[in-house]
């Protein structure tokens, strides 16, 4: 009989010492070179217009809106970085479908509650979804991603339609990456930065980066500075090899086929992928006859608690399904030895990710001046599986530090990072 590592390397899912960084490393970067281009690539690679060199005003008060995922929020964001009056609801479309009038008509309830205890003139708005930035700070959606069942808002101006219905005003919108990199800037302090990168590792994942190089036409002349923040919208990467179970998740997601690269690594989709791991397992005879008839019944799996039984984490407040599929502690060794590399590898894509980035923005020659990692996400800072963190530095560390003597510094986590970030671009 095969190993588990056997098993799991001949289905495609590699294991983390033997796999080629260096190649996905300089994939991601022609990627990132050929979205910027507008040649063919999986990267959009969306240029922002929100200001990289703006001082944020102390004491202003700014009435946000923050669409991420599947929640809706809404307060007030003042600086030094605080939210009040918050609000949180399901997001529209999250569970069924929305027309127009009861997809904005949600949202221009809340900008009415809050606008009127703002200092700001605009609205901020953090907007987690990909969208064409406009020089006014709108947003043009070009495609739902989490689940978001409201067709009609496509290539839409969310923030001119939002507007319409709350009878004029301003409006400041950002991609929740643009607005974890501006709250990292704003709450800097005396530290000195090279460059700034935004990450999100939560339900989904993306980037968002500054690019210096003025020199390609998509960016030429927009920025008095030369320089832009791009959202990469990097989670429908198409290129890092993805194994057999990645394809039988994938194919029964609602959005087959896009996003791949979030596929791999974000919090909406651990849960199912590690489902796809035991279920075929299973099949091959890695455990008992009990364990997997019940695993092959199972038909879904949060990322949860996929992550609390890899920890061996029991919770009061929660039933595991997995606890009791894997009762007997065989089966349950060998599940975990299963679903260990499902944490272990989106890890290791994480640190090749950030690594492309960081080597994109040109910068971080010395270790006086790193380029800031700003990140923000569940995923990130509460898997429990492995040590996340702990993990992506160790990888950074040794791709760009020892590798090719680039510094970088994953910032201090700023709490509400994207409604922080929002509130500073409708501040600026
Ligand atoms: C999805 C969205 C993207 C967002 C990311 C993280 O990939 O398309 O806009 O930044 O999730 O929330």
């Amino acid at each position: 009989m095969k190993t588990p590592e056997e098993f799991l390397a001949e289905n495609g899912l590699f294991g983390v010492r033997d796999f080629d960084r260096a190649s996905l490393l300089a994939i991601l970067l022609s990627e990132m070179e050929n979205g910027l281009k507008g040649a063919p690539s999986s990267l959009m690679m969306i240029p922002t217009f929100v200001g990289v060199d703006g001082k944020v005003p102390s004491g202003a008060k700014a009435a946000v809106l923050d669409a991420g995922g599947t929640n809706f929020r809404s307060g007030i964001v003042t600086i030094p970085p605080s939210v009040e009056d918050r609000k949180n609801q399901p997001m529209p479309g999250a569970k069924s479908p929305v027309d127009n009038e009861t997809f904005y008509s949600v949202l221009a309830d809340e900008v009415k509650r809050v606008a009127p205890k703002a200092t700001a003139k605009k609205i901020g708005f953090c907007f987690s979804y990909p969208a064409e930035a406009t020089r006014d700070l709108d947003a043009k959606l070009v495609r739902w991603t989490k689940g978001i069942q409201a067709d009609g808002v496509v290539g839409q101006y969310v923030g001119k339609e939002l507007l319409k219905r709350v009878g004029g005003g301003e409006i400041a919108i950002v991609n929740d990456t643009v607005a974890t990199l501006m709250a990292a800037k704003a709450t800097e302090g005396e530290k000195t930065y090279s460059s700034y990168i935004g990450f999100i590792l939560g339900t989904g994942t993306n980037c968002a980066y500054v690019e210096r190089n003025i020199a390609i036409e998509k960016l030429s002349g927009l920025d008095p500075n030369g320089k832009m923040i791009i959202n990469a919208e990097s989670g429908s990467f198409d290129k890092a090899p993805r194994s057999r179970f990645d394809l039988l998740m994938d194919a029964k997601t609602a959005t087959p086929g896009a996003n791949p690269f979030e596929k791999m690594i974000a919090g909406a989709y651990l849960g199912p992928l590690g489902l796809e791991v035991l279920k075929v397992a299973a099949k091959e005879g890695f455990f008992s006859r009990g364990a997997a008839e019940r695993i092959a019944g199972l038909a879904s799996l949060e990322t949860i608690d996929f992550d609390n039984f890899i920890a061996a984490c029991k919770k009061k407040d929660r039933v595991n399904p997995l606890d009791e599929i894997f009762a007997n502690q065989a089966d349950a060794k060998m599940a975990r030895r299963l679903g260990l590399p499902v944490f272990e590898r989106a890890a290791v894509l994480t640190a090749v990710h950030l690594a492309a980035f960081v080597i994109k923005t040109g910068e971080g020659a010395s270790s006086a001046a790193p380029v800031a990692i700003s990140v923000d996400g569940s995923t990130y800072y509460k898997t429990r599986a492995i040590p996340f963190d702990e993990t992506v530095r160790r990888e950074l560390d040794d791709m760009l530090v020892k590798r090719r003597n680039v510094h970088y510094e994953i910032t201090p986590q700023v709490d509400d990072a994207p409604m922080v970030g929002a509130g500073i671009a409708a501040m600026l």
